[in-house]
């Protein structure tokens, strides 16, 4: 069995676990803002995060930009990316009362935990993880240092706040791995600090996009949450199809029928298969027509909020600014036990 088999095996465990005691948890999960959330967002991961929030789980959001730096030069609009998030964030039922919404930029202590974390793994261990070696190839550039170290900064992104539960997408799992391996090793070495941090993953179906590839943020096949319902048309006017007017769910032979068809599935609570029977003969004029309104009409409720909360951008920009206070003191008080456990505690200069 593969780590994510084993892990989604582990699930319906952990779901009664949660059930019975949110209190015991604290959730940390997030994203590289390197673009607008999509579709697949909404459905893998943010209504989750907002279910386990309402459920009692304390929760943390990490906006990790310092991550967007690991595959490209330079954060293009990072500030623009992080903002639109925390609209979508906020319009889909994460509420910053009790969700801590921040950015890795802004929490000094945080990031200075990697400096321990790193000592605390091999570089063969570095070198081994897939998705590394994955996002690497995908890159078409040298290795910097910050691509195979980035795991650890993850780490550290979990444990600042002795985070134990982490919700993420498959690619992930390696790097819950090596956060587990660093709490244990430190506290085998100096004591007793960190909690062990579970993975989570959805057994939500992964949407396609509309090039028939996994819908990405970085491969422009995406359905942002931002567009508007004629952005939308539109987007979905120019997938690429075929002239068999017979309608069949196959995403290796028809990729942009089967991206449609994926997303309308999802918007419309069916499947692909059923959604292709549905359109029999009608070809793929018919499905782009049923694919807009299904995404549009599953999407107006959100996009309406989040028109709402962008128009305030001083609402944003409060939310992060209380959100970068909570982490601060969080990462500030683990540092500190930290610092204690590893005999580096001294006076203070400040
Ligand atoms: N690596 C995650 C991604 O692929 C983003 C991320 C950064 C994250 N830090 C995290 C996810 C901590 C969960 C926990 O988008």
């Amino acid at each position: 069995m593969d780590s994510f088999a084993a892990t989604r095996a582990r699930m319906p465990e952990l779901q009664r676990r949660i059930a019975a005691d949110p209190g015991r948890f604290r959730m940390l999960t997030g994203e590289r803002p390197t673009g607008p959330l999509h579709l697949g967002h909404y459905v893998g991961s943010i209504t989750e995060r907002v279910h386990l929030q309402n459920l009692g789980v304390e929760t943390l959001v990490i906006l990790a930009d310092y991550q967007v730096i690991t595959d490209r030069d330079i954060a293009a609009r990072v500030g623009d990316h992080v903002r639109s998030a925390i609209a979508d964030y906020l319009a889909a039922g994460l509420d910053p009362d009790r969700t801590t919404i921040f950015t890795h930029s802004a929490v000094p202590a945080l990031n200075q935990l990697l400096v321990p974390f790193l000592s605390l793994v091999t570089e063969a261990e570095l070198h081994r993880n897939p998705t590394v070696k994955a996002e690497l190839a995908a890159s078409g550039r040298a290795l910097s240092g910050l691509l195979l170290t980035y795991p650890v900064h993850q780490a550290a992104d979990i444990l600042f706040c002795k985070g134990n539960l982490v919700p993420v997408g498959k690619d992930n799992l390696p790097h819950i791995e090596i956060t587990r391996t660093i709490a244990r090793r430190f506290n085998e070495r100096y004591g007793e600090v960190f909690p062990v941090p579970e993975a989570m993953v959805t057994d939500a179906a992964e949407i396609l996009g509309l090039d028939g590839r996994k819908m990405s943020k970085s491969y422009g096949n995406a359905i942002a949450l931002s567009m508007s319902a004629d952005e939308t048309a539109a987007a979905i006017r120019r997938t690429r199809t075929d002239s068999d007017r017979h309608i069949t769910y196959d995403p290796v032979e028809r990729p942009g029928v089967a991206g449609l068809l994926s997303t309308a599935a999802i918007c419309l609570d069916s499947t692909p298969q059923r959604i292709a029977e549905r359109i029999g003969d009608a070809g793929s004029g018919a499905l782009k027509a049923l694919t807009t309104e299904a995404v549009n009409s599953f999407l107006a409720g959100h996009r309406a909020r989040r028109a709402q909360l962008a128009a305030d951008p001083g609402l944003i920009d409060s939310v992060l600014r209380a959100g970068n206070k909570r982490a601060n003191d969080l990462a500030d008080a683990t540092l500190a036990e930290v610092r204690t456990q590893m005999g580096m505690s001294y006076a203070e200069a400040r």
